[in-house]
């Protein structure tokens, strides 16, 4: 496995990103809710959260397109819904990767229709030359090339999720 991203780059980008979404949701006098796409976010969520300082609940979905296959089908699936309605709260979406974007175009849509008072997206990784869409998230950790990463949280058929760092695997 070759590093793409290591722990300390993470690390220091993702405090970045928690000051940043802070300062962009002190404005908000009440919860925000996180929302955590299963189950690729998982590592990042919980670092995120913790680099938030305001007030915040936690909810999670998840989407499938994959299957184990590494190239996404289009018809995105909606697998697990929220504990909670989310209309008129203010909801970030957290992703691992946004890469042809037919995730965060279902989720949009789906969230959308239930009248958050806003929505927005934070998305770990972005993979821009792989879009086949005009999405984007709000925020983004790092743009990568068109590479298939794995760990802190992505996975390739199931492993990986628990590797420090972002890496690509090699054949060696
Ligand atoms: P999209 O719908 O094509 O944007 O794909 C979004 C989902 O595909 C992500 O949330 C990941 O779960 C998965 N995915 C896309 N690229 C990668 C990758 O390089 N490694 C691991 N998972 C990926
Ligand atoms: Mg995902």
């Amino acid at each position: 496995m070759k590093v793409l991203i290591s722990e300390a780059q993470l690390s220091e980008r993702i405090h970045a990103l928690g000051a940043e979404l802070t300062a962009h949701y002190a404005a908000v006098d009440e919860p925000l809710v996180l929302v955590g796409v299963l189950r690729g976010s998982f590592v990042f969520m919980a670092d995120l959260a913790r680099a938030m300082d305001c007030p915040l609940e936690v909810d999670f979905m998840s989407a499938s397109s994959y299957g184990d296959g590494t190239v996404s089908s289009g018809d995105v699936k909606l697998k697990t819904d929220l504990q909670k309605p989310i209309e008129g709260r203010h909801v970030l979406v957290v992703e691992d990767i946004v890469d042809t974007g037919h995730t965060l175009a279902k989720l949009r849509s789906i969230l959308e229709a239930r009248q958050p008072a806003s929505l927005r997206f934070v998305s770990l990784l972005d993979k821009p030359s792989r879009r086949e869409n005009g999405e984007a998230a709000d925020w983004i950790g790092f743009t990568i090339e068109d590479h298939f990463v794995v760990g802190y949280g992505l996975d390739e058929a199931g492993l990986n999720r628990n590797v420090p760092y972002v890496g690509v695997k090699t054949n060696d």
